[in-house]
């Protein structure tokens, strides 16, 4: 199973990724997550992503498409993974396609979650995600049980630097402008499906699994 969550910032991708990864036992491979991770570790690629997504910028698909490639090259993606946050640009997808080519394998569905911009503001500003392991959660939608405390590790919840008001925005103006283009390419390809993301996480879900079968 290969798996493309697309969607707006905050549409709720890797919200409904952990899940499909949970369910279906197939790595959940975050650009997002892979470049928080390094600038935690201070690392050299950490340091350079980071200057394009306190922006709200996308960092440079020549940096992307490596650590992307390297990463579904590892042996616990031998069985498929859900893509989340990549591609996120048309020349993205085109490698991706020509690395699946050359296996002779290719992407089963690409989902699309659906949430207008007015929707996305609220859920960023509410979200906080885990320090350690990622998850997210939200402070009026999908709250932890203890506040400002991970249900699934224990360690502390933060407001991420680019979930500030005035990155939120440039992160849109982004999506429309290089990450909408790839609905119609892989509506193209006959393996789009668009879902409505602005339901219950639960029913989200649902939809989701109605997709890709139980
Ligand atoms: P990335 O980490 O991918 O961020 P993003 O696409 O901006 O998406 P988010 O993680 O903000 O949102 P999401 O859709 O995962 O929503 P979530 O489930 O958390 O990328 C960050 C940056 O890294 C980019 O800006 C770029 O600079 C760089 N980058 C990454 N990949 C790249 C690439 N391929 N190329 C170039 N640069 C790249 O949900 C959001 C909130 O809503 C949460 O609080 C959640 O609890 C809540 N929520 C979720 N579902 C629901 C629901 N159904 N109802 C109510 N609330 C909900
Ligand atoms: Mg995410």
């Amino acid at each position: 199973m290969k798996i493309i969550m697309l969607g707006a910032p905050g549409a709720g991708k890797g919200t409904q990724a952990k899940m499909i990864a949970d369910k279906y036992g197939v790595p959940h491979v975050s650009t997002g997550d892979i470049f928080r991770a390094n600038i935690k570790e201070g690392t050299e690629l950490g340091k350079e992503a980071k200057t394009y997504m306190d922006r709200g910028l996308l960092v440079p698909d020549e940096l992307t498409v490596k650590i992307l490639l390297d990463r579904v090259a590892k042996e616990d993606c031998k069985k498929g993974y859900i893509l989340d946050g990549f591609p996120r640009t048309i020349p993205q997808a085109q490698v991706l396609d020509a690395e699946l080519e050359k296996l002779g394998e290719g992407i089963d569905f690409a989902i699309n979650v659906d949430v207008p911009d007015n929707h996305i503001v609220e859920r960023m500003s509410g979200r906080r995600a885990c320090v350690e392991c990622g998850a997210t959660y939200h402070i009026v939608h999908i709250p932890s049980q203890k506040e400002g405390i991970c249900d699934r590790c224990g360690k502390e919840l933060v407001l991420r630097d680019d979930d500030k008001p005035e990155t939120i925005q440039s992160r849109l103006d982004v999506y429309h402008d290089q990450t909408q283009p790839l609905i119609a390419f892989y509506t193209e390809k006959g393996i789009l499906r668009t879902i409505d993301g602005t339901a219950d996480m639960k029913d989200v879900f649902k939809t989701i699994t109605g997709i890709l079968g139980e």
